[in-house]
């Protein structure tokens, strides 16, 4: 029994060091894969400043986006969001990224978002976002809010 109890302790302890050494990877790549970003949500995340009172991009530090169903994160980089147009402050365009981001930087920019700036939130792995990919395939245009929401829903 004591034998069982050592084993079991010693296997949990294995599946640990490989989920920390899987997040810290996916941490570091997400790290500099952010700077695909930070163009216009800043390199603090909080939206690249246009003074006098205009930004680039929105924040992602209070985006419930980013710390949500990782569903809707990943629809809104893989796709880009349809401009609003009565948002006269945000002057950038949230283009579709699916193309420049493969499957590991796509999972290693959302983890990074999702566990920086006070963020605390679930570890995204390239296997998901290659199912995020295969889900949304058929989307060919940016998307919609009501797109963004309705991904968003727990499923
Ligand atoms: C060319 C500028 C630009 C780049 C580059 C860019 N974004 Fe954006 N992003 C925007 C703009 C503008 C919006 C707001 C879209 C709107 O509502 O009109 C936005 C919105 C978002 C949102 C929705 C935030 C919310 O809560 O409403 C997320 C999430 C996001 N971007 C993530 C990313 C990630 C991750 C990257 C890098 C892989 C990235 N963006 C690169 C301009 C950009």
């Amino acid at each position: 029994m004591k034998y069982l109890a050592l084993s079991l302790l010693a296997a949990t302890a294995a599946v640990a060091t490989a989920d920390d050494a899987q997040k810290a990877k996916l941490m570091e790549t997400g790290k500099t894969t952010f700077m695909t970003c930070s163009a216009c949500h800043g390199p603090d995340a909080k939206g690249m400043a246009i003074p006098p009172d205009m930004k680039m991009a929105p924040s992602l530090v209070d985006s419930k986006i980013v710390v949500g169903e990782p569903a809707a994160f990943a629809l809104a980089v893989l796709k880009g969001i349809q401009k609003d147009p009565t948002n006269t402050k945000i002057i950038g365009m949230m283009a579709p990224l699916e193309a420049s981001l493969d499957d590991e930087k796509l999972a290693a920019v959302m983890t990074y978002l999702r566990n920086s700036f006070d963020h605390n939130a679930s570890v995204v792995t390239p296997e998901d976002a290659k199912k995020f990919r295969e889900q949304f395939k058929d989307i060919k245009a940016p998307v919609t809010r009501a797109q963004l929401e309705e991904a968003g829903k727990k499923k």
